[in-house]
């Protein structure tokens, strides 16, 4: 099941909204570089191959609780433009030189234009969840409800990407209370309980959701950093075994280094991905990452339970089940 493929019709909505969104850019020009509209043409490259997850689930989200999709569609969309901004500085960070297919934004235009892409992005991002108020129907205080899980999560995945750097660098820091808790999760959370929010949910429904976007969003990093280990570059459209490399402390890396963490020789390790490669081989560990993700999304779709509208309660499952056994 490749959402593209079940969910044409939403993604098309999805993508004409994103198109719109990034027509503010057109008027950035750049003095220096002869007025090209630099910050246009990078975002519309970085925004286009995404699978559109997150939009989809704020969308499903929104109709399980019986409300129509179409008025969430900014914020949906605004979630789209701040994923997208961490993915550009991401990127930075962890030095990969592709990104949905194509050159990442810094190995094409340098780090500074790359940071003002992802800069732009994120303002746009709030731009477009603030444009919510305006639309019909909609309740402010559910708005402003919305607006704050916004910023929270921002600040969480901040600090969930300092935990990341942190792991390359420290190896007493606990996969659990890093990457996979704080800089993938509540993303999907805040998609999952927006849409909730802003469907007209009630407060267990509205809790269920934030519950289900998280708990998928801890499956969905825990198969990244599989894929990371195992999958193919060409397909995924991202470098791989770039966590081997950088010493990064994933679920599958961890479980792998167990052993190791207890002789104390984890920093010399670290240095030798391939002796880690190894590790993970010995210790199953690529098979108890995927048993750990297959754990979580039971827990995910346990709080679908909740949901009146069957449709959209099966399109979720469907999601969940997605972000474990995707190949891409
Ligand atoms: C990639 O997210 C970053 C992670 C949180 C693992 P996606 O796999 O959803 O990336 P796109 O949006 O489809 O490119
Ligand atoms: C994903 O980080 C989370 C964020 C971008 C905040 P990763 O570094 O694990 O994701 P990929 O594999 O580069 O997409
Ligand atoms: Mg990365
Ligand atoms: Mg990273």
């Amino acid at each position: 099941m490749e959402p593209k493929s079940v969910f044409k019709r939403k993604i098309a909505r999805i993508n004409l909204t994103i198109r719109e969104a990034l027509l503010d850019l057109k008027s950035v020009k750049s003095p220096g570089l002869k007025g090209k509209t630099i910050l246009y043409d990078t975002t519309n490259h970085i925004m286009e191959g995404g699978k559109r997850i997150r939009p989809l689930i704020c969308m499903l989200a929104c109709e399980g609780v019986e409300g129509d999709s179409s008025k969430v569609l900014p914020t949906a969309v605004g979630i789209e433009l701040i994923h997208t901004f961490t993915l550009i500085h991401d990127d930075i960070m962890d030095g990969d030189d592709k990104r949905r297919g194509k050159p990442s934004i810094h190995s094409m235009c340098g780090e500074p234009l790359a940071i003002l892409t992802g800069d732009s992005l994120f303002a746009l991002g709030f731009k477009w969840i603030s444009s919510n108020f305006e639309m019909d129907g909609i309740d402010e205080g559910r708005m402003r409800r919305v607006l704050n899980l916004a910023t929270d999560t921002c600040l969480k995945l901040a600090q969930g990407q300092l935990m990341d750097l942190s792991s390359a660098s420290d190896p007493r820091v606990d996969w659990r209370e890093s990457a996979t808790d704080l800089k993938t999760a509540p993303l999907f959370g805040l998609a999952s309980a927006a849409g909730a929010i802003l469907g007209g949910g009630t407060e267990e429904e509205i809790e269920c959701m934030e519950k289900y976007g998280s708990y998928l969003g801890m499956a969905f990093q825990i198969k990244d950093d599989v894929l990371n280990l195992t999958g193919n570059a060409e397909r995924i459209g991202k470098p791989n075994g770039g966590d081997l490399t950088n010493g990064k402390l994933t679920l599958p890396i961890a479980h792998a280094l167990r052993g190791a963490q207890e002789k104390k020789n984890l920093s010399i390790l670290k240095r030798e991905p391939k002796k880690i490669a190894e590790l993970i081989k010995q210790n199953g560990s690529i098979g108890y990452a995927e048993r750990v993700a297959r754990k979580i999304v039971r827990e995910a779709k346990q709080n679908l339970e909740v949901l009146k509208e069957e449709s959209a309660r099966n399109a979720l499952a469907m999601l969940a089940d997605y972000a474990v056994a995707r190949g891409v």
